[in-house]
């Protein structure tokens, strides 16, 4: 069964196959692609773009949509698990697409689900649908990706599209500049991963350094729902506005992506010029999902995911630390992955010791 949990678990060939079918929809639609097969869309958390994209790219290929977009009104507001939960909807649908606020949650749906499943955003953790967008306008818009300049602005920390998108442009020998306040800077955990594999980055705290040098300037917003402290948030919240006025001497080719929602971190005026591709990026999110929903259900042509080769093991009790996991908010197997001595959750990927 092919899933879409996270950006690790594709090669580059994968990803060009994806972006190829995405294409071929986009300028060539199927209207009967998936045959009335039923698509559930859980949101647990707030989404427009996303939810509404992937409603939109199910009726456009002939399929069917059933869902909520929060937990109010459902029975998890009696204390039913998300395992539970999830072994009902199975039930009611082909293909589950979700979002949750618990980092993890979909690779643990993922293990027991006899349906396939799409992440459409676990916390802080990824939002691979996100990625397969933004790569597919990168390479439209570019007409490559590969050697790419890119400067992530903003809310590195908790920006879980930042984080697909990083794993999975490390695999087209991309350059990076992570621009943020110390307190919301990339986790140590991606770094470490761009280490391993001798890609070059810096990390900066003013885009000045290099908006003049970039092709790809990736702004997000500063995510005031998954702050501990608000002071913290306050601290930091308007540390990034980009104005027409900074794009005065910038490359020719320079696109602005955005996954959206915007709040203040770019200026409308900067909407009219030829750098912004936000919207167009947003847009592109009906072909691509459509593509990924397709491979899902296995109605498109897709080289098979090959299991990374990783040690997994579980234990009796609780050992991830991060308060945010899945493992920490409900009862899973525990398990964790031992590589190079280093053990980390399995479901969330955060280091445990
Ligand atoms: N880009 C994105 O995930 O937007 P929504 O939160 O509106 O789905």
């Amino acid at each position: 069964m092919i899933n879409f949990i996270s950006m690790e678990d594709f090669s580059k060939k994968q990803l060009l196959n994806v972006l190829e079918l995405a294409k071929e929809l986009k300028h060539n639609p199927q209207t009967n692609l998936i045959d009335n097969k039923i698509i559930a869309t859980l949101f647990f958390e707030p989404s427009t773009r996303t939810r509404l994209s992937f409603t939109s790219a199910v009726y456009k290929i002939g399929g069917k949509v059933l869902g909520f977009d929060s937990p109010d009104g459902t029975s998890v507001q009696k204390g039913e698990s998300l395992r539970d939960t999830i072994k009902v909807i199975e039930n009611y649908s082909d293909l589950i697409v979700m979002r949750n606020p618990l980092e993890g949650s979909a690779k643990f749906i993922s293990d027991f689900s006899t349906v396939p499943i799409i992440n459409a955003g676990d916390g802080s953790n990824e939002h691979p649908s996100q990625t397969f967008l933004d790569l597919f306008t990168i390479y439209e818009e570019q007409g490559r990706i590969e050697g790419l300049k890119i400067a992530f602005i903003g809310d590195l920390k908790y920006g879980r599209t930042v984080h697909s998108l990083t794993k999975a442009l490390s695999l087209f020998n991309c350059e990076f500049y992570f621009i943020a306040p110390d307190i919301i800077q990339i986790p140590d955990y991606i770094t470490t991963d761009l280490d391993k594999k001798n890609i070059k980055y810096k990390l900066l705290n003013d885009f000045n350094e290099v908006i003049n040098n970039i092709d790809i300037m990736y702004v997000t917003r500063i995510q005031k729902e998954r702050f501990d402290n608000i002071d913290n948030y306050e601290e930091v919240k308007d540390s990034f506005v980009i104005k027409k006025s900074n794009l005065e001497k910038v490359k020719e080719n320079l696109i602005i992506l955005h996954p959206l929602p915007r709040v203040n971190e770019i200026s409308i005026d900067v909407d009219n010029t030829k750098f912004a591709k936000y919207f167009k990026q947003a847009a592109n999110g009906v072909p691509v999902r459509q593509a990924l929903i397709g491979i899902a259900l296995n109605k498109l042509n897709f080289e098979k995911l090959t299991s990374i080769n990783k040690t997994i093991l579980s234990t009796n009790t609780v050992i991830c630390k991060n308060s945010k996991c899945i493992a920490k908010n409900e009862e899973t197997e525990n398990k964790y992955i031992l590589e190079d001595g280093i053990k980390s959750c399995y479901y969330c990927g955060k280091k445990i010791n």
